[in-house]
């Protein structure tokens, strides 16, 4: 067992969780953390250089380019044990919030409802001049080995740019979802982190509002990092594999 023995009985007691989650939930569904190299045409950027709205304004083939092949890839990949673990503990504990950096659709796929989703959707994508909402085409995006550069579709209403319905640095984040997130993490007594760097703000200080207000704090990547000494408990270990055995060991079946 990876976790402490005391912990299940603490998820069992626990009023209002909290699940803040980052890239690492999705690893073991096979799509890349911001962490890892970047491959094929983007191999020359780092993901934070193309994730701002001066790269979109610079070159928007690039980076609608490289959105496209992230949606591609995310919708032919499934939510994993961590997410089915999330959806399931929401049944479990009399509340639950569960609060997301990531922008790949699989809580919601997994069972979750209403993430509050703090950097936006690939689903979602918006126009960059009028704001309006742009449906895309049913199906899959294609594929292409390596990424391809691609034009971003026109606004049907005003013929600006369409661009990913995600949060670039240097944006705020979506107001009413960080409004809740904050007092969630005002009023809960257990708060997991998992598969997150901690390293991006403002979305990194959750976890330290909520250890600051009072809830017990614990982690679960397998490597260290910036948040480990706020913790009660670092448990080093993949999402995919510690959440499940949680569960089951805080309501092992009759
Ligand atoms: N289970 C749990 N954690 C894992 C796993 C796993 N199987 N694999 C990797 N991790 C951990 C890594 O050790 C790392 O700490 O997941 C973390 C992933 O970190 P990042 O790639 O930095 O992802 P994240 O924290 O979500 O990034 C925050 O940065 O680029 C921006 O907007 C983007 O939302 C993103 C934000």
């Amino acid at each position: 067992m990876l976790f402490p023995p005391t912990l299940p009985s603490q998820l069992r007691q626990t009023r209002h969780l909290v699940v803040f989650t980052g890239a690492g939930v999705s690893q073991e569904s096979g799509i890349p953390t911001f962490r890892d190299a970047l491959t094929g045409l983007w191999a020359q950027f780092d993901a934070e250089q193309l994730a701002t709205p001066e790269a979109f304004a610079a070159d928007p083939e690039l980076v609608w380019g490289w959105y496209e092949w992230r949606r591609g890839l995310v919708l032919r990949k499934e939510p994993n044990a961590a997410h089915r673990a999330i959806a399931e503990l929401a049944q479990k504990v009399p509340r639950l919030t569960l609060i997301t950096q990531n922008v790949d659709g699989l809580h919601e796929r997994a069972g979750s409802r209403d993430p509050l989703s703090l950097h936006g959707s690939l689903h979602r994508p918006y126009c960059s001049t009028c704001g309006r909402r742009h449906r895309l085409p049913d199906g899959l995006p294609d594929l292409v080995e390596g990424g391809a550069r691609l034009p971003p579709p026109e606004c049907s209403a005003c013929g600006g740019l369409v661009r990913p319905g995600v949060v670039w640095f240097g944006e705020a984040l979506p107001g009413a979802a960080w409004e809740q997130a904050e007092a969630a993490v005002c009023e809960c007594d257990l708060l997991f982190s998992v598969g997150t760097s901690s390293l991006v703000y403002p979305a990194a200080q959750l976890p330290h509002q909520a250890a600051q207000s009072g809830a017990q704090v614990v982690q679960i990547n397998p490597a260290s990092t910036s948040l480990d000494s706020v913790c009660a408990f670092n448990v080093r270990g993949s999402a995919a594999q510690v959440l499940p055995e949680l569960v089951a060991c805080a309501w092992p079946a009759v």
